[in-house]
């Protein structure tokens, strides 16, 4: 980056051209919520991105963990630029393209020793869902599954089966059977007296997140991961390590679930990859034809990239910066005072007293040009993309810190066509 960036706001937000677009979308997306009060441009570099209005934004949200480095990465520009014929989006899993090979070969190389086979898939939540798949081929006696209280694994109907984290996802939607664990010390035991009901052969699999994205961004402990592997290995049970959002590099290691020393049997993946991606050994897939999707391995752009954001962050050895990073982005949230700062790598959060204060600082960051992601009840998502400096920490710190003092006074209220957008903060995935 030649020239130094910083945040600017211009405009209300949003903007003119920004609320045409949002007013549209409004009107004719059936799946629309109160998206952020933007519209993007494709124009950014690094860690900013403008609107088409021309504000100039610092991204602590990454398209929610899914834009690892940033806006107009060279590297990545020269791969978009090297796809200019029709189509870019084949049949994968049916007619063969380069791609496919290269993207699988690159991603094995950053999977623990043992998961050497992987399936991909249009998006994470289909990830998960032929993870469920697999474990369930091989276990003919299985009734049910076994996820979290607050986990998010997404929005097709198995994985959404086993999301419990907000009621809206799951309302009168029919599920596959599952029970839930919780996400602390207490899983041992609570998976024993399980055992001590039904035969391991009754249990289809475990899921969890490592991290627990949208439902908080809570941390397991590396007790309670030992303690799930044990028994989950000693009874033959299959671990599912959803790291749609925590792979990949955002906890300052390739899987979140190898900061707990716990291999597990399959992994989940996409955002940062590009692609969806179910990980396990090959004797864990199911015969030829079992599982399969139009799209799945056929992306060619999603694929080159998926390919090339693997390799950059090893050639630029992102994963150190990535951990360097995260301990100096905490220690300032931590100096602001801010409440139970947690995290690792970039992968961070911080909790405000309620769901209306963790809406209105988020808004406040907003109008100064910094845009952060909800999670949880009351909780702020701050990951920031791997390439991230120490000034652009500071940069977002500062904002949060004036947004922070700021809301906190008595009676504080925003005003504006904002007020439209207050509940952005909640970001659903
Ligand atoms: C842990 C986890 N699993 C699954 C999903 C679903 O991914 P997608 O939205 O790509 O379907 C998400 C999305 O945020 C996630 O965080």
């Amino acid at each position: 980056m030649l020239i130094k960036m910083k945040a600017k706001i211009k405009t209300s937000l949003p903007g003119p051209k920004s609320s045409k677009i949002l007013n549209k979308l409004k009107k004719l997306n059936g799946g629309y919520y109160d998206p952020y009060p933007y519209v993007h441009s494709n124009k950014g570099d690094g860690c900013y991105f403008y609107d088409i209005d021309g504000n100039l934004f610092l991204d602590f949200a990454c398209q929610v963990a899914s834009n690892p480095l940033g806006y107009n990465y060279s590297e990545l520009i020269s791969i978009v630029k090297k796809y200019s014929t029709y189509p870019v989006k084949y049949a994968g899993q049916d007619f063969a393209i380069k791609e496919h090979a290269e993207l699988l070969e690159e991603l094995l190389t950053i999977t623990p020793h043992d998961l050497n086979a992987a399936f991909l898939i249009n998006s994470g939540a289909e990830a998960v869902e032929n993870a469920i798949k697999i474990c369930m081929r091989g276990r003919e006696k299985a009734k049910f599954g076994l996820a979290f209280e607050h986990s998010f694994h997404g929005r097709t109907l198995g994985a959404l089966s086993l999301t419990h984290s907000k009621e809206i996802y799951t309302k009168n939607y029919l599920k596959i059977p599952n029970q839930t664990l919780s996400y602390n010390e207490n899983v041992g035991e609570e998976l024993n007296s399980l055992l001590k009901s039904y035969s391991s052969e009754e249990i289809a699999f475990v899921i969890i997140e490592p991290v627990q994205g949208e439902g908080g961004y809570n941390i397991a402990s590396k007790e309670m991961l030992k303690d799930l592997r044990k028994i989950t290995r000693e009874n033959e049970i299959p671990l599912i390590s959803d790291e749609v959002q925590s792979g990949v590099g955002r906890t300052g290691k390739w899987w979140a679930i190898e900061n707990f020393d716990v291999k597990p049997d399959v992994i989940s993946a996409a955002k940062a990859l590009q692609v969806g991606a179910t990980i396990a050994n090959k004797k864990m897939f199911p015969e030829s034809g079992a599982i399969s999707s139009t799209w799945g391995g056929g992306a060619l752009i999603d694929l080159a990239l998926g390919k090339k954001i693997i390799q950059i962050i090893k050639k630029e050895k992102l994963l150190n910066n990535i951990n360097k990073q995260g301990t100096y982005l905490r220690k300032r949230l931590n100096e602001i005072s801010l409440h139970n700062v947690r995290g690792l790598g970039l992968m961070n959060a911080f909790d405000l007293n309620n769901k209306e204060e963790r809406n209105n600082l988020i808004i406040e960051c907003l109008k100064n040009g910094l845009v952060l992601l909800g999670c949880g009840k009351k909780s702020i998502r701050v990951i920031p993309p791997y390439i991230i400096k120490k000034e652009e920490i500071d940069e977002g710190v500062s904002i949060i810190e004036k947004a922070y003092k700021k809301i906190s006074k008595k009676g504080f209220k925003h005003t504006g066509l904002i007020c439209k957008y207050m509940s952005c903060g909640e970001h659903p995935t």
